[in-house]
């Protein structure tokens, strides 16, 4: 028989063994006698060089299909086995558990933004929401920014070929609220903002913010420091103090820069707080008086206040992470933490 023809033969042979083994051990006896260093293939691959230069080819080529189809013999016999389960009459067990489909969850931003707002629904908040790329009047104008203004420059805009802009902050969202409502208003508005920045651990050109405005009759510095007082506290726990000095926004007039002790070291001074004890939360201040204007509502009988900071940086403080780029890059890695 020429060498290829007996590969085809011993191929036989070898499938009738793995059929009527009905054991792991068996298999093994037959993985040895067929595919062991010093089996039947082996001998037979001894005698390759034997042959014309020609056939050498084809035959090595036959001899690494047959090894293949027995080890996938071999394989499918032992998955048929089911594990320590007597004998099964085909390799197809119903009983065997379902392949597992992974299952998705929500972003850990989005999963922030809604303890968030469940927060501030609690305190009698309504959530509203807003475009993402939205007018220059609305981001910059109607808030009091005028377009000269060098604070215009600070926010490294995205402008659009039609002139929009992708909102630099959640700011916009006051006026676009307060086309449709009246005083007494208490809105808490999250969302995803851009900047035409450099990216490093503590920047992205997309990030989130979070914003409140309230406004009624009689609202005060102190309706301000009330709420922020209850959302930090609430968020991170009664030991939390806020700090507030004055700050500079156009569109509050006093602005408040609102700082919180030290998660870390509790207000002692560490590598997070850059050794101050405090870490900055957020910008607020009373609402300028020109900006309810453009709300169309009467500052002599209004006041209101509005906070607004990073949404990330609180999802950051919250879980201890280090670079907010973990947070869009979409590691799964990193995501399925949460
Ligand atoms: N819009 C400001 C920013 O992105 C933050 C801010 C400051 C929001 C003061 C406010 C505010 O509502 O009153 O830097």
């Amino acid at each position: 028989m020429a060498l290829i023809e007996q590969f085809g033969e011993m191929l036989g042979r070898a499938l009738e063994n793995v059929s009527s083994s009905h054991t792991p051990a068996d298999l093994d006896a037959v993985n040895v006698k067929y595919l062991g260093r010093r089996g039947e293939l082996a001998e037979l691959m001894k005698k390759l060089p034997s042959l014309p230069a020609e056939e050498r080819p084809d035959a090595g080529m036959r001899a690494n299909d047959v090894k293949r189809q027995i080890q996938a013999a071999l394989e499918n016999r032992a998955l048929s086995f089911g594990g320590d389960k007597p004998k099964a009459k085909s390799a197809l067990d119903v009983t065997w558990p379902g392949a597992k489909i992974p299952r998705g969850h929500l972003h850990p931003i989005t999963q922030f933004m809604r303890k968030v707002e469940d927060i501030f629904v609690s305190m009698g908040f309504e959530v509203v929401d807003g475009p993402e790329v939205d007018t220059e009047k609305n981001n910059f104008d109607l808030l009091n920014i005028p377009k000269d203004h060098p604070s215009r420059d600070i926010m490294d805009t995205f402008y659009l070929t039609n002139g929009a802009v992708l909102r630099t902050h959640t700011s916009p969202v006051q006026l676009r609220a307060m086309e449709t409502r009246k005083p007494p208003v208490r809105l808490v508005y999250p969302g995803r903002t851009f900047r035409h920045e450099a990216t490093d651990a503590s920047h992205e050109t997309t990030f989130y913010q979070y914003e409140c405005l309230v406004i009624d009759q009689g609202i005060t510095v102190a309706n301000l420091l009330d709420a922020l007082n209850s959302f930090f506290k609430t968020l991170f726990g009664p030991q939390v103090k806020i700090r507030v000095v004055s700050s500079y926004f156009p569109f509050v007039e006093p602005g408040l820069e609102v700082s919180m002790s030290c998660l870390i070291c509790e207000g002692k001074g560490c590598s997070v707080c850059k050794k101050t004890g405090w870490l900055e939360m957020l910008g607020s201040g009373m609402v300028h008086p020109r900006v309810l204007t453009n709300m169309g509502i009467d500052p002599e009988k209004y006041s209101g206040y509005a906070f607004g900071g990073g949404l990330d940086r609180l999802v950051m403080l919250y879980y201890g992470i280090d670079d907010i780029r973990l947070l869009y890059g979409g590691d799964l890695r990193f995501l399925e933490q949460f």
